[in-house]
């Protein structure tokens, strides 16, 4: 038998409809900042063939928000069916969105604040039983959680936008530095993963289930810029043996040698973040990785990827008790002392800070700073069920995505949890990714 895990503590209605009010709140005032703070044209412009125009994220925020909490919860009528189409992420990939006939900038305002002034009077009078979908008020908190993805999906097109500088906010403190062990040994054994009893917990992942692990080392800290220019300084980029088949190809089609929004300036790397540049910091975890420059890094390295139930045992498994902890610090919600999350900061901390966070084995910053690629392919857990619907999760299941892990300094705590799971394509890059890496006890 495996120790379970331990939960949230219980709330009653009132704490609830709190809750829902304040994680909504908090999402929507994230979303104005996005969307209000540059001009029209720059919301109804696609800045990059991966994203969508920011007046499509917009619209779609509210669009969701009407399906979910007004039509499913609530049994309202559709506000305005002809436009459901326009945001259905399935119906329409990115790369077309720009040509769409979309809300412009103030109607896509003036819809997501009518849904939003409707959701809370149906929030007043909301019942918490009854239905999966209200029960502990999921819908208020999935709605909570999407909007807020989406926040993080469109602070990825402030960055890839090219011109001035739009957003700022003040960079984390620098922590003493780090003089900790470089890696931490996790026991083998049994450990819960996954989760049956976080109220807001997203379909993928459910239920909590035993995984059998392996002994195996793990980094104390993400894999820093200073350590990955010393990959590139090695000639990482032009070694095939460090790189999976289909990496290689890409890096060598691509002409890619370098992080994402890297480039050279004589002897020194330079690094381009929301239309500032500046030097790249040795000691801040690298970012805007894909998954096979991770995977390359690693095998250079003599290591390899942690798997996702490696990344999760050790970001939730206290071998104290031998239960599996919300967080890697217990199970109080997140705190600003644990972790660098919700865009307080526009990037990551220096390895080895948020000593509050760390886990009982010592392991730090697996919450916040930078997604983490795994070694693994997205697969439901043992006796997943689609929930509300298969188009959140389940469609992709399979091996074309790999799994990334703890979220990052973009994710607001609502939609980042030990039990959380993101997942993106392995070549994917403009995304706040990074990695730390791993190696069996015996190596
Ligand atoms: C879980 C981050 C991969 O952004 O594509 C947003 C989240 N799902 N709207 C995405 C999501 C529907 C999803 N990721
Ligand atoms: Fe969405």
């Amino acid at each position: 038998m495996t120790a379970p895990e331990t939960g949230p503590s219980v709330t009653g209605a009132e704490a609830l409809r709190d809750r829902a009010l304040a994680s909504l709140t908090t999402a929507r005032a994230r979303t104005t900042l996005l969307t209000s703070c540059v001009e029209d044209p720059d919301l109804t412009a696609q800045h990059s063939p991966l994203m969508s125009p920011l007046v499509w994220d917009l619209a779609h925020i509210g669009n969701q928000e009407e399906l979910w909490l007004l039509r499913a919860v609530g049994g309202r009528e559709a506000m305005r069916p002809e436009i459901d189409g326009l945001y259905d992420a399935f119906e329409h990939p990115r790369s077309e969105r720009p040509s769409l006939p979309l809300l412009p900038p103030e109607e896509a305002r003036q819809y997501a604040a009518e849904v939003r002034k409707r959701a809370l009077d149906l929030l007043e009078t909301a019942d918490f039983h009854g239905t999966r979908l209200t029960e502990a008020g999921f819908a208020f908190g999935m709605i909570a959680q999407h909007e807020q993805q989406h926040d993080e999906t469109m602070l990825i097109t402030h960055q890839l936008r090219r011109g001035p500088q739009a957003l700022t906010a003040p960079r984390p403190e620098q922590a003493p530095e780090f003089t900790g062990p470089a890696e931490v040994l996790v026991p083998g054994g049994p450990f819960t993963m996954g989760t049956s009893t976080e109220p807001w917990a997203l379909d993928n992942e459910r239920p909590a289930h035993s995984r059998e692990v392996a002994p195996y080392w793990i980094d104390t800290t993400p894999v820093t810029n200073g350590a990955y220019q010393a990959f590139i300084e090695d000639g990482g980029y032009d070694t095939e043996r460090w790189w999976a088949p289909e990496g290689w190809k890409h890096v060598r089609e691509h002409g890619l040698t370098a992080p994402l929004f890297w480039h050279r300036d004589g002897g020194q790397w330079l690094r381009r973040r929301f239309g500032a540049t500046e030097v790249v910091p040795a000691g801040e975890p690298v970012l805007h990785v894909s998954w096979y420059e991770a995977d390359a890094y690693a095998r250079w390295a003599g290591r390899r990827l942690p798997t996702e139930a490696e990344w999760e045992k050790a970001a939730r498994h206290d071998p104290a008790t031998g239960r599996s902890r919300r967080y890697p610090w217990g199970d109080a919600d997140p705190a600003p002392e644990h972790a660098n999350l919700g865009q307080r900061h526009l990037g990551p901390a220096p390895a080895g800070s948020y000593p509050a966070g760390e886990s009982p084995l010592g392991v730090r910053q697996l919450i916040g700073d930078v997604w983490e690629w795994t070694a693994s392919d997205l697969a439901p857990y043992p006796g997943f069920a689609a929930f509300p619907y298969k188009e959140y999760s389940e469609v992709f299941f399979g091996p074309e995505y790999k799994v990334l892990r703890g979220g990052s300094f973009a994710v607001d705590p609502v939609a980042c949890r030990g039990t959380f799971r993101n997942w993106d394509y392995p070549v994917r890059r403009q995304i706040f990714s990074g990695f730390r890496t791993a190696r069996p006890e015996s190596a």
